[in-house]
């Protein structure tokens, strides 16, 4: 798909060509420059002995010419020091800007990039009998967001929920479970009891450290296929996936894949010994396996324990076999915490030492820590955060905040309305920064209509649907025949500057994996909307052209809105 956006940038590259400079370099000016696209000058001084300011002065010129018969996009083309500046005929853009997304509507930005690309992501990933923790939260909210911003570009895309269901925790928990749990309590308390033991299990090893040995020899039953621990462990599993789908269920996410690590181990054996007999592992003196990466500025890494048994990395190395076998992904996203960095490093240089895949192929998406507030909102269990009261506390808070503005909204609809917002407040609070960085959640920063917030996104949304509401259907029917938009303000320039670039955004979210890019686009669409709507007049414009033309700004910005929203996994709604 070939954007308008593009096809400005087109011509400017063809216009500076025809000039005579070849391939040039075409860059967004800083705010200040109000042109909408610079062609630096600098790399042409040598081979034309020029200095870069007379080379933009005498292409300029030329382009004047070659422009003879209009300038198209443009109203202007100026030598300014070693830049060449195009600035824009906004009214000429914004008429075609206008056509193309009102055409398009909802799959304005949409592409075919990824065509024939398989993109597999690796996200959410809680840890069965543990409570889904923030740092999963993140990965689901930047695996979903990153998922529908690649399928949405044409790639296609596999949401994999590489659960934590293996590993001698499991031992601990059966142990546990067999000396001191109750089947009924579990089943009503779900994870809570679950975690309960598990802890238990922790404080009673301590006075009698022979429940270690125990542990390890239910979790080596389990191993050898024993009848009741597999039945056992089996239902921890179904109690915690349960759980976990109740939050996802509230955040709107789902998966294709729930293939979680148990399913690897019985190709873990083959991964071991393949290193082995490649010479790229070897048995260490306690008996296990290592492969030495010291020639990579990296730790070794352990594939095998010396009792023979699988570990975390092991598991990894297995999935991206059988990842790359079973789907051939042209690229593979983890996205796990920063605190994995290192890890992933070595997994994925001994993947590549193996000939599994190419580093290329093997992204690690990090991504910082979250802060969560203090106080009565978190149930805590020492340092545990139970995930699900920190969504429903964000869903009442947003409902009392919906009540407060909007009191005839009730009953089902305020459930509707208030579980959207709420949801909007997380995802944004943790979509808009940049995915390195620390998240802090703060309640009313988050939830506020005001600020930059996903509330406040889906309200820009609402007064601008409300505005074509009370336009008449046959003033939004005459407007959509207007041909030559006029813009009058600064204002409207400036938002059809940004609605302009969405589809580059998208793009460029992809390239970065993300997702931040499209929330600071959309926070700068809004900004500029709410001015426009504060100081200009749409139903009241007493022109008829400029009532048409701003209705048309209006819906084409709702329209970039909730397609942005969409990218981050977040509703918009008629009104809040
Ligand atoms: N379950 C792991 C954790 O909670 C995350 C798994 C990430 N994915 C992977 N392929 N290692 O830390």
């Amino acid at each position: 798909m070939r954007y308008l956006i593009e096809r400005i940038k087109e011509r400017v590259i063809n216009s500076v060509e025809g000039a005579g400079l070849k391939s040039p370099e075409v860059e967004v000016p800083p705010e200040h420059i109000k042109a909408i696209f610079a062609v630096p000058c600098f790399k042409y001084a040598k081979a034309l002995k020029k200095p870069p300011a007379e080379i933009a002065r005498d292409v300029v010129e030329k382009i004047s010419v070659s422009f003879a018969d209009g300038l198209e996009f443009f109203e202007r083309v100026e030598a300014e020091g070693p830049y060449i500046n195009f600035y824009a005929d906004w009214n000429a853009v914004a008429s075609r800007l206008f056509h193309e997304i009102l055409e398009k509507r909802d799959s304005y930005g949409k592409d075919d990039l990824g065509t024939g690309k398989r993109i597999l992501i690796d996200m959410s990933s809680p840890n069965i009998a543990k409570p889904m923790s923030v740092g999963h939260l993140r990965s689901t909210i930047i695996g979903d967001s990153l998922a529908r911003i690649f399928s949405f570009l044409g790639y296609e895309v596999i949401r994999d929920n590489h659960l934590g269901d293996w590993g001698t925790q499991f031992g601990k928990l059966l142990c546990a479970y067999k000396l001191w749990g109750k089947k009924d309590e579990i089943e009503r308390e779900g994870v809570k009891a679950l975690l309960d033991l598990y802890v238990r299990f922790h404080q009673e090893a301590e006075k009698n450290p022979e429940l270690e040995e125990k542990a390890r020899e239910e979790f080596s039953k389990l191993e050898k296929g024993d009848d009741e621990n597999r039945k056992l462990w089996k239902w921890f599993i179904d109690i915690s996936i349960n759980e976990f789908k109740r939050i996802y269920q509230l955040l709107g996410v789902d998966f294709e894949l729930w293939l979680g690590e148990s399913f690897y181990i019985p190709m873990c054996d083959d991964v071991v010994r393949d290193a082995l007999e490649k010479g790229i592992a070897e048995i260490d003196e306690s008996g296990a396996v290592v492969v030495k990466l010291e020639k990579y500025g990296l730790p070794n890494l352990i594939i095998r324990k010396s009792d023979e048994s699988t570990l975390y990395s092991t598991r990894d190395l297995a999935t991206i076999r059988y990842r790359v076998e079973k789907f051939d992904p042209w690229k593979i996203l983890y996205v796990v915490g920063s605190e994995q960095r290192l890890y992933f490093q070595q997994v994925f240089r001994v993947a590549e030492l193996l000939g599994y895949a190419t580093h290329e192929r093997l992204v690690h998406v990090d991504f910082g820590l979250v802060r969560l507030p203090e106080g009565k909102m978190s149930t805590r269990k020492g340092r545990v955060v139970f995930l699900e009261d920190v969504i429903n506390e964000a869903i009442e808070r947003a409902k009392k905040i919906v009540v407060e503005r909007n009191p005839e909204i009730q009953g089902k609809d305020l459930e509707e309305i208030a579980r959207k917002v709420g949801i909007a407040a997380i995802k944004f609070a943790d979509l808009s920064q940049n995915r390195v960085k620390e998240v802090v959640f703060e309640w009313d920063k988050m939830i506020s209509f005001e600020g930059d917030t996903g509330p406040y996104l889906q309200y820009t949304y609402v007064r601008a649907k409300s505005i074509m509401e009370k336009a008449q259907q046959n003033e939004v029917g005459k407007a959509a025949k207007l041909k030559n938009v006029i813009l009058t303000e600064e204002v409207e320039k400036e938002l059809v500057r940004k609605l302009l670039f969405f589809p580059a955004v998208v793009r460029e979210a992809s390239e970065h994996y993300e997702p931040h890019r499209i929330a600071s686009q959309l926070l700068e669409v809004a900004h500029m909307f709410n001015s426009f709507y504060q100081n200009v007049p749409v139903l009241k414009a007493e022109r008829e052209e400029l009532r048409h033309s701003r209705l048309k700004l209006v819906e084409s910005t709702s329209i970039i809105i909730k397609t942005g929203l969409e990218l981050l996994g977040i509703e918009v709604m008629e009104r809040m």
